[in-house]
C-alpha cells in the first residue's frame, strides 16, 4: 500500500550527515525541489559551508552526532517544525560473521547505522505525527535484503534498518506519515572508494528519493545495480541471498 505523496516544496527537512555524500546530494535535491528549509546535519558544520554560502538561510547547520543522545535532545529542544526526516548518516564497518573483530565491528555499525536512526526518528516522532504530511527516509542498503560476506556486519545492520523501517511504517499506518526504505547499490561516495565495482551516482539516489517523496513510494531502488536487485528480490528473496553470499 502507498500513501499520500510529500511534495517537499514549502516543507521543512531535517538530514544527517548533510556534509557529504549522498547526504549531501539529498539536502541538493531537496533545494532544487523548492524545500523552504534544510536543517543540515552534521558532526563538524564548518563542513557545511559551501552549502550555507551558496543558499543562504533555506540551509541551516546543526551539529549532529547521532550516536550522542545529548546532541540529538539538545537537537529536538530546539526545532519543532520539521515535515520531513532523513535518516542518511551511516558507516561501513567491515567485519566478517565468524572474524575475531565481529563484534566490535557490529557495534561499530549499530551505533550509527542502527541506534542513530532510532533515536533520531524518536527524538522527533512528535513532528512525525502532525495533521499534514509528513515522511521519514531512512537509508539502508542493497545488503540489508540479503548478506554480503564481505560486509558481514555492516549487512547485518542494515537488516536492521530494514526491519526498523517496517516496524515504523506499521506503526504510523493510521498517521499521515509516510516511510520510505531506500536500499542502493554501490554509490560513489567516500564510503565505497574502496570497492571495485561500477558506482552509480549519489546525485541519481537523490534524485529517485525526491521522487519517492513525491509520489508516496514506500520501497527506493535508486541505482542501476539495485533496480536490478530489486525486482530479483520481490520474486526470489533467496535467490538474491544465494547471488549476494558469493560476494565475499
Ligand atoms: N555509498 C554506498 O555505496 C552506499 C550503498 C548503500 C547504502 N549507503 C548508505 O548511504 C548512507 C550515506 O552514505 P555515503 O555513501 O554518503 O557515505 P559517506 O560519504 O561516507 O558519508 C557518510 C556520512 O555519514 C556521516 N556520519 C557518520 N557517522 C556519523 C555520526 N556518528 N553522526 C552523524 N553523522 C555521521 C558522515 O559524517 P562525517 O563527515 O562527520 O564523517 C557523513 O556525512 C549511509 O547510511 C550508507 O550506509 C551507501
Amino acid at each position: 500500500m502507498s500513501k499520500l505523496g510529500v511534495n517537499p516544496e514549502g516543507k521543512i527537512a531535517l538530514v544527517s550527515g548533510a556534509n557529504r555524500g549522498i547526504g549531501k546530494a539529498i539536502v541538493l535535491e531537496l533545494l532544487a525541489n523548492g524545500i523552504a528549509k534544510v536543517y543540515a546535519g552534521a558532526r563538524n558544520t564548518e563542513a557545511l559551508k559551501d552549502l550555507t554560502e551558496a543558499y543562504g538561510d533555506r540551509v541551516v547547520p546543526v551539529h549532529l552526532d547521532v550516536t550522542d543522545l545529548n546532541s540529538i535532545a539538545a537537537l529536538s529542544k530546539s526545532i519543532n517544525d520539521i515535515d520531513i526526516l532523513v535518516n542518511n548518516a551511516g558507516v561501513f564497518s567491515i567485519g566478517k560473521i565468524f572474524s575475531e573483530t565481529a563484534v566490535s565491528s557490529l557495534k561499530e555499525n549499530f551505533d550509527v547505522n542502527v541506534w542513530g536512526v532510532l533515536g533520531l526518528t524518536k527524538a522527533f516522532e512528535a513532528s512525525l505525527q502532525k495533521e499534514s504530511n509528513t515522511a521519514v527516509v531512512n537509508i539502508s542498503s542493497l545488503a540489508g535484503l540479503g548478506n554480503m560476506p564481505m560486509a558481514a556486519t555492516y549487512s547485518v545492520s542494515k537488516a536492521a534498518v530494514h526491519s526498523l523501517t517496517q516496524g515504523m511504517r506499521a506503526e504510523l499506518a493510521d498517521k499521515n506519515a509516510l516511510v520510505v526504505g531506500v536500499y542502493p547499490g554501490p554509490i560513489d561516495t567516500d564510503m565505497a572508494a574502496a570497492l571495485p565495482m561500477e558506482k552509480d551516482s549519489p546525485e541519481n539516489v537523490a534524485k529517485d528519493i525526491v521522487n519517492a517523496l513525491k509520489e508516496g513510494t514506500e520501497d527506493v531502488f535508486p541505482d542501476v545495480m539495485s533496480k536490478e536487485a530489486g525486482a530479483y528480490y520481490a520474486n526470489s528473496p533467496k535467490g538474491v541471498e544465494q547471488q549476494f553470499a558469493t560476494f565475499a
